[in-house]
């Protein structure tokens, strides 16, 4: 058995690229739109969604890696030379699709992998490649642009393949030539060396610069639609309250309210753009207390990841029957030096339960700055009751505090 092209047939190393990854992407683009039209009403639904997602991103990240070693091979090689020399506007035709086959063979896998590693959580790749990428920031509008490019590029493949597959039956049914048996078995056919020119190669290049650039004003239309829709305060001021500043009264300047869950093994972290604090707090305590803190929490303007808007879902925080959510909890010392305890109760989904968060604050002068964590059981605010184990949607839930507070 040959391995190497020669000018009149494909090597046994091109066949098998070809038919390898041929089934590759043959299986990712039926994975991707199976996965895509599953439901995710329910726990079981969601991670059974979840889990054909892993599988699509495994088989396409191996289809991108055969893929590179085929292109690679592909250079090394003589290309067999056509064999009608005569239909000349076939044949770059045959050329245009083979050149956008071999970018979106790259281009589909690529922009997929970009979106994975853009946002935290949902669907895991199952091999040891953890959730980020170099140089790919966590970031919306990288997100959202590449899941433009995943699906425009995907269908520039689907829309390949379908004229691939035709041009290869015509050439199997109708012209009954040795076309398709030279990339089946290798058969050896003699047809004369022809110019190939370069133009084939430059519309396929142009028509993926075209879609590239549909990606990237679709989503930049996204971000500012909804920078107009909705402008989410980010900074925590201070809970308005009708009755006068008390001396202890401290006033939030910044501050991030975050949470972490564990999403099929991964951790995914999330935060809440918008709150107020109310604190007072005095170093000295008062019968041994230092004060009192009462938070509000805006729901309904959680991030969590791509699963964002499963978070605001009935199954969980349910933001649209319950947009707030309370912490108030009195200030007691803590076990260790700069350490306190907010001892109190956390209302959230309508339910509420005691809950601790010690934390450290480091002041300086009239400027503290907090920082506290604490755990808490989903299952005890009913949150995720159709995710029954940790599987999908880990039962624990950290919540961190950082924030600078000035006196007054
Ligand atoms: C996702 C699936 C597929 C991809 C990405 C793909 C890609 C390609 C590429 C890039 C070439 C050009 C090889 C070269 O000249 O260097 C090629 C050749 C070829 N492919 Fe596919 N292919 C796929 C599926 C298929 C299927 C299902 C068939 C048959 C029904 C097929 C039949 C052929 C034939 C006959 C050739 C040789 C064309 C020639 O001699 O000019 N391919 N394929
Ligand atoms: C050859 C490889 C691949 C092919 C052919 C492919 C194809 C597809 C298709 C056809 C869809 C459905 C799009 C729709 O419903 O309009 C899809 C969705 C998706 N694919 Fe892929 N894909 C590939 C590789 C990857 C990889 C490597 C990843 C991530 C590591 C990935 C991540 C996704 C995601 C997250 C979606 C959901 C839609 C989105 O939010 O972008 N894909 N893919």
């Amino acid at each position: 058995m040959s391995y190497s092209n020669t000018d009149a047939r494909f090597g046994a190393t091109a066949r098998t690229l070809h038919w390898l990854t041929a089934l590759l992407i043959l299986t990712a683009i039926a994975l991707g739109l199976i996965a895509s039209d599953l439901p995710h009403d329910t726990g079981e639904a969601l991670a059974r969604k979840a889990q054909i997602f892993s599988l699509h991103k495994t088989i396409g990240i191996a289809a991108f890696a055969v893929a590179l070693i085929r292109i690679l091979w592909a250079f090394t090689q003589p290309r067999p030379a056509p064999l009608h020399p005569e239909r000349v506007l076939e044949h770059r035709l045959a050329e245009i699709v083979h050149w956008l086959l071999y970018i979106s063979m790259l281009a589909v896998p690529l922009s997929g992998w970009i979106h994975h590693a853009a946002v935290s959580g949902f669907a895991p790749i199952l091999w040891p490649f953890g959730q980020g990428l170099p140089f790919v920031p966590k970031s919306d509008l990288v997100a959202t642009a590449a899941t433009w490019a995943h699906e425009i590029f995907g269908k520039v493949l689907i829309a390949s393949v379908v004229l691939h597959i035709a041009g290869a039956l015509k050439h199997a049914i109708i012209d009954r030539d040795g076309t398709l048996s030279r990339i089946v078995h290798g058969t050896e056919i003699e047809a004369p060396r022809q110019h190939r020119p370069l133009w084939p190669a430059a519309t396929a290049i142009a028509l993926y610069a075209a879609g590239t650039i549909a990606a990237l004003t679709l989503a930049q239309n996204e971000a500012e639609a909804l920078q107009i829709a909705e402008p989410v305060p980010v900074a925590a001021p201070a809970e308005t309250t009708a009755t006068p500043a008390s001396a202890n009264a401290w006033t939030v300047t910044e501050g991030t309210l975050g949470f972490g869950v564990k999403q099929m093994g991964s951790a995914v972290d999330g935060t809440f753009g918008a709150w107020t604090a109310k604190i007072d707090f005095s170093e000295t305590p008062t019968n041994g207390e230092h004060g009192h803190v009462r938070v509000r929490i805006d729901t309904t303007t959680l991030t969590l990841g791509s699963v964002t808007d499963q978070a605001k879902g009935a199954d969980f925080f349910d933001t649209a029957t319950h947009p707030d959510a309370v912490f108030d909890a009195t200030i007691l010392p803590g076990a260790e030096a700069k350490g306190y305890l907010a001892k109190g109760t956390l209302t959230l989904r309508g339910v509420t339960i005691p809950v601790e968060m010690p934390f450290t604050l480091d002041l300086q002068g009239d400027t503290a700055k907090m920082t506290g964590t604490t755990t808490l059981d989903r299952r005890d605010f009913g949150m995720g009751a159709t995710y029954k184990d940790e599987s999908s949607v880990g039962f624990g839930v950290t919540v961190s505090v950082n924030l600078t507070a000035r006196r007054g």
